[in-house]
């Protein structure tokens, strides 16, 4: 195995305890399981501008730079959200994504079956629930320009965005999207509002041109609003999504909940050479955070996403995966995923039991 390097963000909120659990994860495997890695840590979002001014200060962007892959824990929290907006820890988020060109974003949302009932809907509309979401992450209205605050002539303000896509970004994640079904069920369903946004016009376009190129993978479209409406009505329809950076926000919590809680779902965000940041889908959660209850899970299974897509660990990877299901199975709940009748333990005794079931 060669030599990886992992650069550790643990971040703000339930961020730094989430990730500490991620972290004995990969220390187990690194001491037992032949992991050949160093793990380095660095400041992002909230703590960053507390101790370095910047949400993605020089110091961690040289680290991002150098590492391999990245393990994210959240950001944000009420502290920094009246903060300047280029100060506010988010920004971070966006610069880390933007600078490191992580354009395609995973977010697998996967039912346990011992979660079904956890779920929001019926057991039966989402047991064997298996969606990949493909977002891409570095266009669209979060980075489009001209954008602003601007005051026109009668005095009003006006806040703007602008919602662009080149061909170029629409054919690299629409062959992720792609690649992605092969490996599954060769089925790839394009969300976008092609009835009224131009930008949409031409994302239809192009992912039905890359289709082309993928001629045993089915393809369909779907508009935004029925998508949504699709994913709570009956989500197994679903293979793979790939949509714009917007919707796919949306969408992609969407389908979180359905999986019994935002709590379980990892992400990973890869550029165009496997490099990735991993983080799971839920944020910086600070109304729990120093309680000791947040739900790691999730981002110890951002770290087996970490170990299959940038560090080329696929028999690790799914050794963390394993270990995750069988403390499900053991009836191991934090209290986002408890069921009536169930204790819940906190967040290390979940990090615990993962490293036990290794
Ligand atoms: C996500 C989050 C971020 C986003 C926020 C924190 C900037 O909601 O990763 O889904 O909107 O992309
Ligand atoms: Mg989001």
């Amino acid at each position: 195995m060669p030599h990886h390097q992992i650069l550790v963000l643990p971040g703000d909120g339930i961020g730094p305890e989430i990730i500490a659990e991620a972290v004995k994860v990969l220390e187990c495997l690194r001491q037992e399981h032949g992991l050949d890695a160093t793990l380095d840590y660095g400041l992002l979002g909230g703590r960053a501008v507390d101790e370095l001014g910047s949400p993605y200060p020089e110091a961690t962007r040289r680290q991002a730079h150098a590492a391999d892959a990245i393990l994210l824990g959240a950001v944000g929290g009420p502290k920094w959200e009246s903060l300047d907006r280029p100060l506010r820890p988010e920004r971070g988020l966006l610069a880390i994504r933007a600078d490191l060109q992580l354009f395609a974003n995973l977010r697998p949302a996967i039912l346990h079956p011992q979660l079904a009932a956890a779920s929001s809907l019926k057991p039966e509309l989402v047991a064997g629930l298996d969606i990949l979401i493909v977002r891409e992450l570095n266009g669209d209205l979060y980075f489009g320009q001209p954008r602003g605050i601007r005051t026109l002539e009668n005095g009003e303000r006006e806040g703007f965005n602008t919602m662009a896509y080149r061909e170029s970004e629409i054919d690299r994640i629409a062959r992720v999207a792609f690649e992605a079904a092969r490996k599954r069920q060769r089925r790839v369903c394009s969300v976008d509002k092609a009835n009224v946004l131009e930008a949409s016009e031409l994302w239809r376009e192009v992912v039905e041109r890359v289709a082309k190129d993928y001629p045993d993978v089915a393809l369909a479209h779907l508009y935004v609003d029925n998508a949504a409406m699709q994913l709570v009505r009956a989500p197994k329809q679903f293979d793979v999504l790939v949509t714009g950076n917007l919707f796919g926000d949306i969408l992609s919590d969407c389908a979180a909940m359905l999986t019994g809680s935002i709590g379980m779902l990892p992400s990973a965000s890869l550029d165009a050479y496997g490099k990735g940041l991993y983080e799971p889908i839920h944020g910086s959660a600070p109304d729990i955070a120093g309680k000791g209850i947040a739900n790691p899970l999730a981002t110890i299974l951002s770290a087996a996403m970490l170990l299959r897509y940038s560090l080329n660990q696929p028999a690790l990877a799914e050794r963390v995966e394993t270990a995750v299901g069988r403390v499900l199975n053991q009836g191991l709940r934090t209290v986002d995923i408890t069921a009536t009748g169930m204790t819940a333990v906190g967040t290390q005794a979940m990090g615990d039991a993962v490293i036990a079931a290794l």
